[in-house]
């Protein structure tokens, strides 16, 4: 008698579990219909692993490659361009009705040896530059919406860096500021009107000097009709302090030039130990805390209206190699795939997000 009522017990406790708990949304099933994107950075040849590709579909609408659209990638010898693994991801995208991010077209790093130590004058990599974006972009014209047209152009000061593109030698447009920047998003736009163009930063999410030369930058562009859509912040959090507050004043500001912002490369690293376990469960909940309060930093504001994490399971996350093995466990699911305190936050804030019946996004 005693253990049937101890069954029938455990038999409305998981009942009410159910209940309480279900619906059991995805992230995409909130994102969807609420005019936001949730996106990652996924690894081509990662989709052959069953759970990889299962949770990737199930819980996002939006996927960027992480690494198969950089040059060195991409363009590996001067006549060659591999498209197969950044094809592979766009055709997961399209199956899964996921938005595909590109990432990137100009950047000082990840330049493959050929063209770096090439010793081209600054006419040959006018002409190779213009070549590239165009073949590109042409490539995934209608498949990829969103271009990271430049990356990781200004120092932590807000200086521009040096590099091969900018006055290493540069495009032809060395001393002339942001010129060459400017040249990338003539031929991005050249290449596919209807992509949606960006500018993404690292290092510039709150206030500061770097993020105050990324505004007067994207400022003067807006201006001078420069073809810009918008800004990507890229919001790697190594430090379990994010200034949201700065954050939140950031994004008012672009959004007010009538760009759009997309954070990026979201991820919260937490100290890990020997075998990159995290060390307790509170930096658990701290990291959930930030990923809530990122959210509604972004999502609060109409002109946010993508969030991106990169990567999404801490089995692939680059924040181990980065950090050379101190930090680690960055990101929304962990090394099973199991969703993390972070992810029901996160999904938390979409919940709260009006549900919008008009057009979906663009
Ligand atoms: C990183 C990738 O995650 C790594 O797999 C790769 O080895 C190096 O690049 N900012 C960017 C991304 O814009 O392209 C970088 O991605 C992380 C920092």
């Amino acid at each position: 008698m005693r253990r049937t009522f101890r069954g029938h017990l455990a038999t409305l406790a998981v009942v009410a579990g159910l209940a309480a708990c279900s619906p059991a949304q995805t992230l995409r099933e909130e994102a969807d219909g609420r005019e936001v994107l949730v996106g990652a950075a996924a690894r081509a040849y990662l989709l052959t692993e069953g759970r990889y590709v299962t949770t990737l579909a199930r819980e996002y609408n939006l996927l960027e490659p992480e690494n198969e659209l950089k040059w060195e990638a991409i363009h590996p010898a001067p006549q060659v361009f591999d498209f197969l693994p950044g094809d592979q991801l766009v055709e997961f995208g399209r199956l899964h009705r996921m938005k595909v991010r590109g990432h990137c077209l100009v950047w000082g790093r990840y330049v493959p040896r050929w063209l770096s130590d090439g010793h081209y004058s600054a006419d040959q990599l006018r002409q190779l530059l213009h070549e590239h974006i165009s073949q590109v972009v042409s490539h995934y014209k209608g498949k990829v919406f969103a271009w990271d047209v430049i990356n990781e152009a200004m120092d932590e000061n807000g200086r521009l860096r040096s590099s091969l593109w900018y006055d290493q030698p540069g495009i032809g447009e060395a001393g002339r500021g942001p010129a060459y920047i400017e040249q990338g998003f003539r031929w991005a736009h050249e290449a596919d009107p209807e992509a949606l163009l960006f500018y993404n930063e690292a290092e510039g999410e709150a206030l500061n000097v770097k993020s105050d030369a990324l505004y007067a930058m994207v400022r003067d562009f807006k201006r001078r009709g420069v073809p810009i859509d918008g800004v990507g912040l890229q919001m790697h959090i190594l430090d379990l302090k994010p200034d949201i507050a700065g954050i939140t004043a950031n994004i008012r500001r672009l959004t007010g030039l009538g760009l759009q912002v997309h954070i990026t490369e979201l991820d919260v690293a937490l100290p890990v130990e020997g075998e990159g376990r995290p060390r307790n469960a509170a930096d658990w909940q701290r990291q959930a805390e930030i990923y809530r309060s990122v959210a509604l930093a972004c999502f609060s504001q109409p002109g946010c209206t993508a969030i991106q994490t990169w990567g999404f399971t801490d089995k692939y996350s680059w924040i181990r190699n980065w950090t050379k093995g101190n930090k680690g466990s960055p990101l929304l699911f962990d090394r099973d795939y199991v969703p993390k305190p972070a992810y029901f936050a996160f999904r938390d804030v979409l919940r709260s997000l009006p549900l919008h019946v008009g057009a979906p996004v663009q």
